[in-house]
């Protein structure tokens, strides 16, 4: 089968592998589309734990089950399914266990014609959605419903900011926090993805490169919420941004450490900052009954064939993306 393998650091390429064989508790999956994270291209540049060079990279995928080791499990065969990207979350339902790592390194992923994956890691695709749309579900959604509604608790009605709208795994927090009832603002870099979040139902939005964040803060009245990945000296502006008890819950930290940080403000006006990272296995299931009860639909960048994938990696960062990237298998 064909499949993206890291051969080296910074070194990725589509190669003929073995087609996976199974064991017990496995299903074979037959991949139709698989999406693109940052954490891929992380990988690529070896700035992520665990690399294992030859290993299969990939954490989204959707297909149709070709076969299935166990007996029990032959009712898969043949379904159309999205696969978990999570590999032994543990009981604790607030914190991974520390075996914990996500599908696509050092597990061998969804970029190839082919995955091998437990059983229990199968879900049926949302009716709604086509394997493409699918596909860009599973690592973005996953954070993203975790962080809003498990770490933010957020509620009809609170204005959330949503920072860097562009971003993969920030679209989903968009379309959620709205399909939830909330007052959805974004940031972003660029204008045209502003003008777009626009039509897509923002109540109001800023560009963190021209910093006129204050107008949209104070014509609003501050913020219950918010949603963040790029971390950097920005969040003493979210810290201002926020209403009394206001939460700012992050994923990532992609623009690195703020120099300093407003702790003055934080306690005065009982403010949290809040870690996030993924979602357990039952926020997995929540998130795609919610995906399926709401009708939503993923807004993808681009749909490329498999073949460009080496290719499209640093289009990952490219300023103009919105949303996902999803390859043809
Ligand atoms: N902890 C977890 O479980 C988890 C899960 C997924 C991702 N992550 C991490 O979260 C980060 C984002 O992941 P992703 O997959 O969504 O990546 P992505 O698709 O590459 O999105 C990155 C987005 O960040 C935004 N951005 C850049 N600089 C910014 C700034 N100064 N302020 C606000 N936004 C800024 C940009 O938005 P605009 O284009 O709109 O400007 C860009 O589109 C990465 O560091 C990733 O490793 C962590």
């Amino acid at each position: 089968m064909r499949a993206l393998v890291l051969t080296e650091p910074g070194k990725i390429e589509i190669k003929e592998m073995p087609k996976p064989t199974l064991s017990a508790g496995k299903a074979l999956v037959k991949i139709k589309a698989a999406a693109l994270n940052r954490r891929d291209d992380w990988i690529r540049e070896g700035k992520y734990p665990n690399i294992r060079y030859g290993g299969i990279l990939g954490s989204d995928g959707a297909g149709v089950v070709e076969e299935v080791f166990d007996e029990a499990d032959k009712e898969w065969v043949g379904k159309e399914v999205v696969i978990n990207p999570n590999i032994d979350w543990g009981p604790d339902m607030d914190t991974q266990s520390t075996k914990y790592t996500i599908l696509g390194m050092p597990v061998s992923g969804t970029f190839a014609e082919y995955v091998a994956v437990g059983v229990d890691r199968l879900h049926h695709k949302p009716f709604h959605l086509d394997f493409l749309q699918a596909a860009a579900l599973p690592l973005g959604g996953l954070t993203a419903f975790r962080a809003l509604f498990r770490k933010g608790s957020l509620r009809a009605g609170q204005n959330v900011l949503i920072s860097g709208f562009g971003g993969g795994v920030a679209q989903f927090a968009f379309l959620f926090a709205k399909a939830a009832g909330a007052n959805v603002y974004i940031s972003s870099g660029s204008d045209e993805k502003i003008e777009k979040a626009m039509k897509l139902g923002a109540r109001g939005a800023y560009n963190y490169k021209k910093s006129n964040f204050d107008d949209l803060w104070k014509t609003k009245g501050g913020f219950d919420l918010v949603i963040d990945s790029a971390g950097g000296d920005q969040l003493n502006n979210f810290i201002k941004m926020l209403r009394p008890q206001g939460k700012i819950v992050f994923y990532g930290a992609t623009n690195g450490l703020p120099a300093k940080i407003d702790l003055y403000r934080m306690f005065w006006n009982q403010l949290s900052l809040i870690g996030t990272t993924m979602g357990n296995d039952n926020e997995f299931n929540e998130m795609l009954a919610f995906i399926s009860q709401h009708q939503i639909r993923p807004i993808i960048d681009s749909i490329r064939p498999f073949s460009k994938i080496a290719e499209s990696f640093p289009d990952i960062t490219k300023p103009n993306k919105v949303g996902k990237i999803v390859f043809q298998v």
